[in-house]
C-alpha cells in the first residue's frame, strides 16, 4: 500500500520489488532438470524393454523354424557377415539331427500318404517340412522290439555324425511313445536297384560308372576319413540312393557300426548283411570281420553295374547262375571284352567296363587282406593307376565242402604297406589317355 492508500501496482517490467510468493528461479531450474532426467531415463527403459521383447520374439521364431531347416540353409546362415558369437554357436548346435514329435511327422507326411519303399526294418514315406524341403521318413517297425531299437541307435549314432556328399543326410529323428522314426533328405530318384533290375528308365553306362565311383567315395569316407571308422555291413543297390542329378548317396545305416580304427577287427554276433552281397567270412569264420566286408559287397555291386543284372539268379531247377564266376572265367580266357559287349555296353565304354570287372574281382577276393582299401578302389576305377591282374577268387567255394579252412592268416593286413599288389602307378601320359 502506498502512502495515499492506493495499492501498489506490480511493476510492468520485471518482478515486483520486495519478497515474492512464487518459488525462486533457481529452484524451478533445478526441478526442470530433475524432471528432464526422469523423462530421459523412462524413455530409455521403454525403448530397451521393447527392443528386448522384439529380440525374444525373433529368437523364438528362428528356433521354431530351425527345427525344419535343411542343412544348406543353416550353413548359409552360419557365414552371414557381422553375426554375433551367440548366433554362430546357436547355428552350429543346429547341425545335429533334430528331435521331432510323432504329431509333427504325421503332419510332414500328410498322414503317411505316400510310401517310397520298404526294407527289412520299416517303411519309408515321402514328406515335406513346412518350409517346402522334401524329406523321407523311415518308420521303424516297433514289433521288432530290441532289433528296432538297435537299428535306430545304429543310424543316429553313425550317419547322424557324418557329412559327406555321397552319404544320405539325416535331418532328425522321432522317438516317443507312439513311434520310432528317422528323417532323411529326400532322394528324388530312389534307389539304384530300380535302374539296374527294375522298370525304371535305363541309365547310360557311363552314368552307372560315375554312380559306382561316387558310392566308392562315400565308403572311403566311412572307412578312412571320418573320426571313427564306420562299417556299413549292408552295401547293395537298394541302399544306394540317387538324387535329382543321379548323384549317389549311401543310405540305410541300420546295421552300421562305429569301430576303433586301430583295432584290426570287430567282434560281431552272428550274420550281418544280405545274402548275395555279404562277405564269405560271415559264414566260413576263417577270417576276422573287418571293414573289408564292405569292399566285398561293393565288388558285387560293380558286377551288377556291368551286367545290369543280379549277381546271383536261381534258375527253375534250383541251378545257380552266378555272374561273378562267369566274369572270372571270361577274364581267365582273356575274353572279358566280348562278354562286356554281350552285356549291351557300347564299344566306347568297353575298356572302362573291363577295368570295372577287374576291380570287382579284386574286391571279392576270399581273404579280406587281399581286397584293396576303398581309396585304392576309387583310384583304380578312375583309371589313374594301372590295375594289376587279380588272383583267382572264390576258392572258398571249392573248399567249403571240406572241413573248415584253417585260418590263412591272423590279421587282415590293415597296416599292410604293400599297395603294389593291386595296382601300378602309370606314367602321367598313360593316365591321361586312360582317363580320356
Ligand atoms: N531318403 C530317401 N529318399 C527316397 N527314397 C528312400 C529314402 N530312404 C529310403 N528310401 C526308399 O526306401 C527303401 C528302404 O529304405 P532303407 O533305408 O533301405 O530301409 P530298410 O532299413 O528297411 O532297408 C529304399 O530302398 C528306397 O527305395
Ligand atoms: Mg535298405
Amino acid at each position: 500500500m502506498s502512502a495515499n492508500g492506493i495499492p501498489d501496482r506490480p511493476s510492468e517490467n520485471g518482478p515486483p520489488d520486495g519478497p515474492s510468493d512464487g518459488p525462486p528461479p533457481l529452484f524451478i531450474a533445478f526441478l526442470s532438470l530433475i524432471f528432464g532426467l526422469i523423462v530421459i531415463i523412462v524413455v530409455f527403459y521403454i525403448i530397451r524393454y521393447f527392443r528386448e521383447k522384439l529380440n525374444r520374439t525373433e529368437t523364438e521364431t528362428r528356433n521354431a523354424a530351425s527345427a525344419n531347416k535343411p542343412e544348406e540353409d543353416v550353413v548359409e546362415v552360419i557365414w552371414e557377415a557381422g553375426q554375433t558369437m551367440e548366433r554362430f554357436l546357436q547355428e552350429i548346435r543346429r547341425e545335429k539331427p533334430v528331435r521331432f514329435t510323432s504329431l509333427q511327422l504325421n503332419n510332414f507326411t500328410s498322414n503317411y500318404s505316400t510310401r517310397l519303399g520298404f526294407g527289412g526294418f520299416g517303411e519309408v514315406y515321402k514328406g515335406q517340412f513346412p518350409n517346402g524341403v522334401k524329406i523321407a521318413v523311415k518308420v521303424l517297425n516297433r514289433n521288432l522290439g530290441r532289433i528296432a531299437e538297435e537299428q535306430f541307435m545304429a543310424e543316429v549314432g553313425t550317419i547322424g555324425r557324418t557329412y559327406h556328399i555321397n552319404l544320405v543326410r539325416l535331418y532328425g529323428f522321432c522317438h516317443d511313445q507312439h513311434m520310432t522314426a528317422l528323417v532323411y533328405e529326400y532322394m528324388e530318384n530312389g534307389s539304384l536297384d530300380g535302374y539296374l533290375f527294375g522298370k525304371k528308365r535305363a541309365l547310360e553306362w557311363e552314368k552307372l560308372h560315375e554312380i559306382a565311383i561316387g558310392t566308392a567315395k562315400g565308403l572311403v569316407y566311412l572307412h578312412e576319413e571320418c573320426q571313427q571308422r564306420i562299417i556299413h555291413y549292408d552295401i547293395k543297390p537298394e541302399n544306394v540312393l540317387l538324387d535329382a542329378n543321379f548323384s549317389p548317396k549311401v543310405a540305410d545305416f541300420g546295421l552300421a557300426k562305429l569301430c576303433d580304427r586301430n583295432k584290426t577287427h570287430v567282434t560281431i554276433s552272428g550274420y550281418k548283411g544280405t545274402p548275395g552281397y555279404s562277405a564269405p567270412e560271415f559264414l566260413s569264420g576263417n577270417y576276422p570281420i573287418t571293414h573289408k566286408c564292405d569292399v566285398y559287397s561293393f565288388g558285387m555291386v560293380l558286377f551288377e553295374i556291368v551286367g545290369r543284372r543280379r549277381n546271383a539268379i536261381v534258375g527253375a531247377s534250383e541251378s545257380l547262375d552266378w555272374f561273378p564266376k562267369h566274369v572270372w572265367e571270361e577274364y581267365e580266357k582273356s575274353e572279358l571284352g566280348a562278354m562286356i559287349l554281350a552285356c549291351g555296353i557300347e564299344e566306347k565304354n568297353k575298356e572302362k567296363a573291363k577295368r570295372s570287372c577287374t576291380v570287382a574281382l579284386w574286391c571279392v577276393q576270399d581273404s579280406p587282406a587281399d581286397r584293396p582299401p576303398m581309396s585304392t578302389v576309387v583310384k583304380m576305377l578312375e583309371g589313374v593307376v594301372e590295375v594289376l591282374p587279380p588272383p583267382k577268387p572264390f576258392r572258398y567255394l571249392d573248399l567249403i565242402k571240406m572241413t573248415r579252412l584253417k585260418s590263412l592268416e591272423s590279421s587282415d593286413g590293415l597296416n599292410s604297406s604293400n599297395q603294389s599288389r593291386w595296382y601300378k602307378e602309370t606314367t602321367p601320359i598313360m593316365a591321361k589317355h586312360d582317363t580320356q
